[in-house]
C-alpha cells in the first residue's frame, strides 16, 4: 500500500524508515539531557542573570493529582481519591512560590500563567482561590496576561467553570482525547458526548477568551473512520484551538500504558492517514494548521503569532509568549530561562524535603552551550515556522551556516529526495509531507540525542 500526498508517494519502507524513536522537541536540548550535575546553586545563579535581562515572566503551576488513571497518560501524575493530599501540596507549593519569587526582580511583570497537571480541577474552588491569591501576593500580573487552566471535563460543573472565569482565568483547555466510546473505554477515560457539549457551552457563556480542546491520535481501536467522526464532533464543539497530539506510547517509562494492548494501536501508516485526514477536515473547516500539531481559528492569538512569525515552543507546546522567561512551580515542573533549564523534584517527598530544608526544589538541569543555542534556534525555527532563513542564524551567531552545518545539510539531501524539505542557497523549507514528519527533520540538527530505540516515542 502506498500513502499519497500532493506530489509525493510514500511506500511502506519509507514510512518505516521515518518511524523512529525521536524527541518531541518542546525544548532543545530535550528534557532527557537534564542532569544532576546542575544543582540548586546553578539555578540561583541563573535567576540572578535572568534578572539582568529584565524579561517578562511566564509562570507554570503543576497540580499533579488525578482522580483516576488514563491509560494513555504520559504526564507526571499522582492518582488518588483522597483529596486530603492536595492540602499539604498547596502549602508546599506556596512556600516554593514565596522562596523563588524572593529571588526574582519584583519589577518583572507576569505576561502568562498556566496551571497544568495532572488535573488542576482536582482542587476545590476554595483551593483554587487560595493558590490564586498566593500567586498575586508574590507576583505582579499584567492586566493583559494570558491566564489558562487545564481541565478534565468529567470533574467540573457550571458553577466551577463560571467561578474560574470570575477568579481571573481567561483561557481554558479541555482534555477530550477521543469521542469514540470503544476508544474511551480502552484508555479508561469515558466521557459522554453530552457532557463535553455542556462544558463547552458553559465555557462560551462564561466568556473565556480562548477555549482549547486536546485530542490524541494513535490511541487503541482508532481507525480513519472513527477519528474522522471525532474530528467532526470536535468541529461541532467549536473550540478556538485544537491540539491533536500524536500518542506518545512509552510503556517502558509509563507503566500505566501497559494497560493498552499494543495490537489494538493503529499502524504507522494508518496514523499518517489519520493525520492527513485531520489536517484536511480542520483546514477545510475554519481552522489554520499551526506548527506540528495545533489548529486555531484565524483570529486566535496562536494563529496570529504564526502569521507574524512570533510563534515559539516551550515545555507546554506552542506559545505566543516567546519573549518571556518561564518559571515552573510544583513537583516536576521545569523553568526555562534564556540558557538554562531547571527541573524540580518529581517525587512529592523529595520536593517537600527540599522546601523544608529551605532550598529551591531543584533536582536537575542543564546550562546550554553556545552550540546548543544555535541548534535550538534552528530546531525551533523548523518546528514553529516550517522554514529557516540561513541568514537569520548567520547574523545572530556570526557563523557560516553552510560550513557549520555541512554534515547536516548532506543528510538533509536524503530527506529532500523523499520530498520532506526543499533546499536552496538561502533557505530550508518544509514541504506539506515534511510537516507531518517535523521531528524527523529536526533530529538532523540534534547533536545531543543518540536516536535510541525505546528512549522516545515514535515519530509517526
Ligand atoms: C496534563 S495532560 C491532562 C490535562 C487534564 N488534566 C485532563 O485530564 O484532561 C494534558 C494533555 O496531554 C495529552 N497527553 C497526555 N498523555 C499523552 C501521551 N502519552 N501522548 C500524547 N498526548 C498525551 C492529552 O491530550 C492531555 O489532555
Amino acid at each position: 500500500m502506498v500513502f499519497h500526498f500532493p506530489g509525493v508517494k510514500f511506500d511502506l519502507n519509507t514510512i518505516k524508515k521515518y518511524d523512529t524513536s525521536t524527541p518531541r522537541y518542546t525544548s532543545y536540548p530535550p528534557a532527557t539531557q537534564l542532569s544532576e550535575a546542575f544543582t540548586e546553586s546553578d539555578f540561583h545563579a541563573a535567576i540572578a542573570t535572568s534578572n539582568q535581562r529584565k524579561s517578562p515572566l511566564s509562570l507554570y503551576f503543576h497540580i499533579p493529582f488525578c482522580q483516576s488513571a488514563c491509560y494513555f497518560c504520559g504526564c507526571n501524575v499522582v492518582i488518588s481519591n483522597n483529596k486530603n493530599i492536595a492540602k499539604p501540596y498547596l502549602d508546599y507549593l506556596v512556600r516554593d512560590i514565596k522562596k523563588t519569587a524572593s529571588l526574582i526582580d519584583p519589577e518583572r511583570k507576569v505576561n502568562q500563567i498556566h496551571w497544568g497537571g495532572g488535573t488542576p480541577n482536582y482542587l476545590s474552588l476554595e483551593q483554587v482561590e487560595f493558590l490564586w491569591k498566593s500567586i498575586n501576593q508574590y507576583f505582579t500580573i499584567n492586566s493583559t496576561a494570558e491566564i489558562s487552566i487545564e481541565i478534565n471535563p468529567h470533574y467540573v460543573d457550571k458553577n466551577y467553570i463560571f467561578s474560574l472565569r470570575e477568579i481571573g482565568f481567561n483561557r481554558i483547555s479541555f482534555g477530550v482525547q477521543d469521542f469514540n466510546p470503544q476508544v474511551q473505554v480502552a484508555v479508561n477515560r469515558v466521557q459522554p458526548e453530552e457532557m463535553l457539549f455542556d462544558v463547552m457551552s458553559w465555557s462560551k457563556k462564561a466568556k473565556f477568551e480562548s477555549v482549547n480542546v486536546d485530542l490524541i491520535y494513535g490511541l487503541p481501536y482508532q481507525t480513519l473512520q472513527s477519528f474522522q467522526q471525532t474530528i467532526k464532533k470536535t468541529i461541532e464543539l467549536d473550540p478556538d484551538r485544537i491540539a491533536v497530539f500524536n500518542f506518545a506510547y512509552v510503556p517502558w517509562i509509563k507503566p500505566v500504558q501497559k494497560n493498552i494492548l499494543q495490537d489494538a494501536l493503529p499502524s504507522p501508516q494508518e496514523k499518517l492517514e489519520i493525520l492527513k485526514m485531520t489536517i484536511e477536515e480542520l483546514t477545510s473547516s475554519q481552522y489554520l494548521f499551526i506548527g506540528m500539531d495545533h489548529f486555531a481559528k484565524p483570529d486566535d492569538e496562536l494563529a496570529i503569532a504564526q502569521r507574524n512569525s512570533t510563534l515559539k515552543r516551550n515545555f507546554q507546546g506552542y506559545t505566543t509568549q516567546g519573549q518571556t522567561e518561564l518559571f515552573g512551580f510544583g513537583s516536576t515542573s521545569i523553568s526555562m530561562l534564556e540558557d538554562t533549564y531547571t527541573q524540580n523534584y518529581k517525587e512529592l517527598r523529595d520536593y517537600y524535603r527540599a522546601i523544608d530544608a529551605g532550598v529551591l526544589p531543584t533536582s536537575k538541569g542543564i546550562k546550554l552551550s553556545w552550540d546548543d543555542m544555535i541548534r535550538r534556534d534552528v530546531i525551533m525555527g523548523i518546528m514553529s515556522h516550517l522554514a529557516l532563513h540561513k541568514q537569520d542564524i548567520e547574523q545572530k551567531y556570526h557563523i557560516s551556516f553552510d560550513e557549520y552545518f555541512s554534515l547536516e545539510l548532506e543528510q538533509l539531501k536524503f530527506l529532500e529526495k523523499d520530498g520532506l524539505v526543499k533546499l536552496s542557497t538561502h533557505h530550508i523549507s518544509i514541504t506539506e509531507i515534511g510537516r507531518l514528519l517535523l521531528r524527523n527533520i529536526a533530529v538532523i540538527f540534534d547533536a545531543r540525542t543518540i536516536t535510541q530505540e525505546k528512549k522516545f516515542s515514535r515519530a509517526i
